[in-house]
């Protein structure tokens, strides 16, 4: 049998090479990119072309089968890769070989300030999507934080735009080098999960273009092929068939060959949808779905009603073309890319890949009298909190995975503890109790009938003799909590934990809070508690990763990708009543909700620093167990010109006993400028491995970009010559050393 397929399969290698010149040029990878695109196009008729450029499916668009050109296979994103639900519906399709391993929350992956970790993030994840036959991962996310109320901001990359633009293009390189699209999302100015669908937004264009577009920007200059619109509107018109956003900036002014993609449900009107730069539709919600009728994709805004006005000739074929050769890219650049790997999942390298990632996110936010690690010879260890065993994969909306496994931190600190010591877990508190997403459930009873003071009384007694109380609690995946499709109510922890942390602290003097969110909560108990750690959804290998940090296995070096406010009125969109947020109806017969971005550009440390509030925690904070002492940050020179780069020099040394990583950030102050501008802004950093006493020159460089303010009237940045300050800083609240420069 062997020796017969193997010539069967020569045969058909000779008679290939013999015919190699009749190969039609879409076909031929050895011919350009447009070149295959465009004699793809041409062969296609006008239904063929409306065709791929909606769906056939939940997650799913059709190729051209009559031209061997495959389909097109979606699948979220951007945590795991979900796993197949059923050809119309959101519910599982109950396959045995789909799931997945769990990566932290891009949040988390925010905190490692790592752009290594992003690249390790999507590698593996495109891998794994690979394998599956994905060739569009929806991911990642980088939308700003701009209120910790956001139920998703838990999917974004925090606060920052600088830190989310160099963190978001390893993620999306990682990924497409394995033949898989990233499909950035939500663009743009989907800062909040309440009246998602109905909220229209005014800005200024400065705040457009400093804050909540850079990340968006650096994802398609680092090559991303697909990007998703917003579910929300801005200037009337929805996110996801946006004249200004999408033809002008993303097309027009970036230069985007990729392909836009609708959020599900988020195409509205076809006349809109063929204008105003949709590309491919996806999830709408025609009647025909509901009704289940067969025909329910001919349906689609951008399927039969688009042909029907081409037929009556009302619309041309030329953006029916353009949209079509982006998919046609898309699909060349993916699954007819012969050269792309082959994808594997659930390896040890995924599971290893999570766990490092998680290592190096989980931010150690307090550590007073250095009570952690905690010490090897701690016998008695209670674990108190429904976080501690509460599996946070499922859950949270269209990030909700089916893992293989996911370890919980109690799992993981029983599995670090050393022999003979005792790892108790009592409940403290009942959160949510559910365990069910789509169909995917964790199998887990949660359910509780004591009251909540009889948990509280248990908790507090075993606390009175243990030698260490781990308080694992936060957040967790359940509606208003960090999930999609609601909000927050409020900054505060939920189900009275506050309660529970204030009774152990009195309890035990060795107290570690950890806080399981991908959100800032209000910490009202933080005095009391002296050791505090930020450890968010870590996925797979939460256990393991919490555990590695509280015993010490590895050397905390995540710092805060967003402010932690003592309080909302501590926040910029929180100020200015209900039209900042979450929105005025408009009370005009529509369900349109007006909302104005009035804090402008004074977002997270932007907003602290004008205000001078003093965050609980502030951005870029975070502690290591080792010590870092920075040196006086020095130029290479005074004066820099707009050609020119100017290098700081930042000396940093250990000076405790332990290795460890330091994040220096820089941050930039124009002092004097005709515009208001931030006290500061960051503009680079670094994450630097010391040995203990180990010195290393930490130098980052800046052009006049770093410099620049966006100015709206010429629409162009500005870099006004004059004195400008760096700051050497180990956060947003702690500049170490600052040089002065003049822009000439
Ligand atoms: C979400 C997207 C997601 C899509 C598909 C939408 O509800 O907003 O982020 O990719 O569903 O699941």
């Amino acid at each position: 049998m062997k020796t017969i397929s193997l010539i069967a399969a020569g045969a058909i290698a000779c008679s290939f090479a013999a015919n190699a010149a009749d190969i039609p040029v879409y076909l031929d990878d050895s011919k350009p990119l447009e070149q295959r695109v465009e004699d793809a196009l041409g062969r296609m008729t006008t239904e063929e072309k409306i065709a791929i450029i909606h769906a056939q499916s939940k997650f799913g668009s059709p190729g051209v089968k009559r031209l061997g050109i495959p389909e097109v296979w979606t699948d979220d994103g951007p945590h795991g890769v979900r796993p197949e639900v059923l050809w119309d519906e959101w519910e599982q399709a109950g396959w045995t070989n789909d799931s997945c391993v769990a990566f932290p929350a891009l949040t988390c992956l925010a905190a490692t300030w790592n752009p290594e970790m992003s690249y390790l993030y999507g590698k593996s994840l495109g891998e794994e999507a690979r394998y599956r036959n994905k060739q569009v991962l929806l991911g990642p996310g980088v939308n700003i934080y701009r209120t910790p109320l956001n139920g998703r901001n838990f999917e974004y990359m925090g606060e920052d735009p600088y830190l989310a633009s160099i963190m978001v293009v390893p993620y999306v390189n990682g990924l497409q080098d394995q033949g898989v699209a990233a499909c950035v999302k939500h663009y743009a100015l989907n800062n909040q999960e309440i009246n998602r669908h109905t909220t229209n937004v005014t800005i200024d264009d400065r705040t457009l273009y400093e804050i909540y577009l850079p990340a968006f920007k650096a994802a398609v200059d680092g090559g991303a092929w697909t990007i998703m619109g917003a579910y929300n509107l801005m200037g009337d018109q929805h996110l996801c068939h946006n004249d200004r956003m999408l033809n002008k900036i993303l097309k027009d002014e970036w230069g985007f060959d990729g392909v836009v993609i609708s959020d599900w449900g988020g195409t509205h009107d076809t006349e809109q949808a063929i204008t105003n730069g949709l590309d491919l539709e996806f999830g709408s919600w025609t009647n025909g779905l509901s009704n289940g009728a067969s025909n329910a994709y001919d349906n689609y805004y951008m399927a039969q009603p688009y042909l029907r006005l081409i037929k009556e000739g009302k619309v041309g074929t030329k953006e029916l073309d353009d949209k079509a050769r982006r998919v046609l890219r898309l699909i060349m650049r993916t699954s007819m890319d012969r050269n792309r790997p082959w994808g594997s999942m659930l390896t040890p390298e995924h599971y290893a890949a999570a766990r490092q990632i998680g290592d190096e996110g989980i931010v150690l936010l307090k550590n007073q009298n250095s009570v952690l690690p905690i010490a090897s010879s701690a016998k008695k260890i209670l674990v108190v909190g429904e976080n501690a065993v509460k599996m946070m994969t499922v859950g949270g909306g269209s990030s909700s995975l089916k893992v293989q496994r996911e370890l919980s931190p109690l799992d993981g600190i029983r599995a670090a503890a050393p022999a003979g010591a005792q790892v108790e877990w009592v409940r403290g508190y009942v959160g949510d109790i559910g365990g069910e997403y789509n169909g995917v459930t964790t199998g887990q009873d949660l359910s509780e009938s004591r009251s909540a003071s009889e948990l509280i009384a248990e908790a507090v007694e075993k606390a009175k003799d243990a030698d260490y109380v781990i308080f694992i609690g936060g957040l967790n995946k359940a509606s208003h909590q960090d999930c999609e499709d609601s909000d927050r109510f409020g900054l505060e922890l939920p189900y009275d934990q506050d309660a529970v942390i204030n009774a152990l602290a009195k309890a035990n003097k060795n107290l570690v809070v950890v806080n399981v969110s991908g959100n800032a909560v209000a910490m009202p108990w933080v005095k009391e508690v002296p050791a505090i750690v930020q450890a968010w959804f870590l996925g797979s290998e939460a256990g393991n990763s919490i555990a590695d940090v509280l015993y010490g296995k590895v050397n905390p070096s995540g710092k805060l990708p967003m402010t932690f406010p003592a309080s909302l009125k501590d926040v910029g969109a929180h100020n200015f009543g209900e039209i900042a947020y979450p929105g005025v109806a408009r009370n005009d017969g529509s369900n349109i909700l007006d909302e104005t971005y009035s804090e402008g550009i004074y977002v997270g440390y932007r907003w602290a620093d004008k205000k001078k509030t003093a965050p609980i925690f502030p951005f870029g904070h975070g502690l290591s167990y080792t010590t870092f002492d920075y040196g006086k940050i020095t130029a290479d020179r005074k004066d820099m010109t707009a050609d020119d780069t100017i290098t700081f020099t930042i000396p940093v040394t250990n000076t405790g006993s332990v290795a460890g990583q330091e994040i220096v950030q820089l941050y930039i102050t124009d002092p004097k400028c005709t515009v208001d501008r931030p006290v500061k802004e960051l503009k680079g950093f670094a994450k630097v491995s010391l040995a203990p006493g180990e010195t290393k020159d930490v130098k980052i460089s800046v052009d006049k970009s770093a410099l620049s303010y966006f100015d709206a009237d010429t629409h162009a940045w500005v870099a006004e010559p004059g004195e400008f300050r760096a700051h050497a800083a180990a956060s947003a609240g702690d500049i170490r050393s600052t040089a002065k420069f003049t822009l000439k």
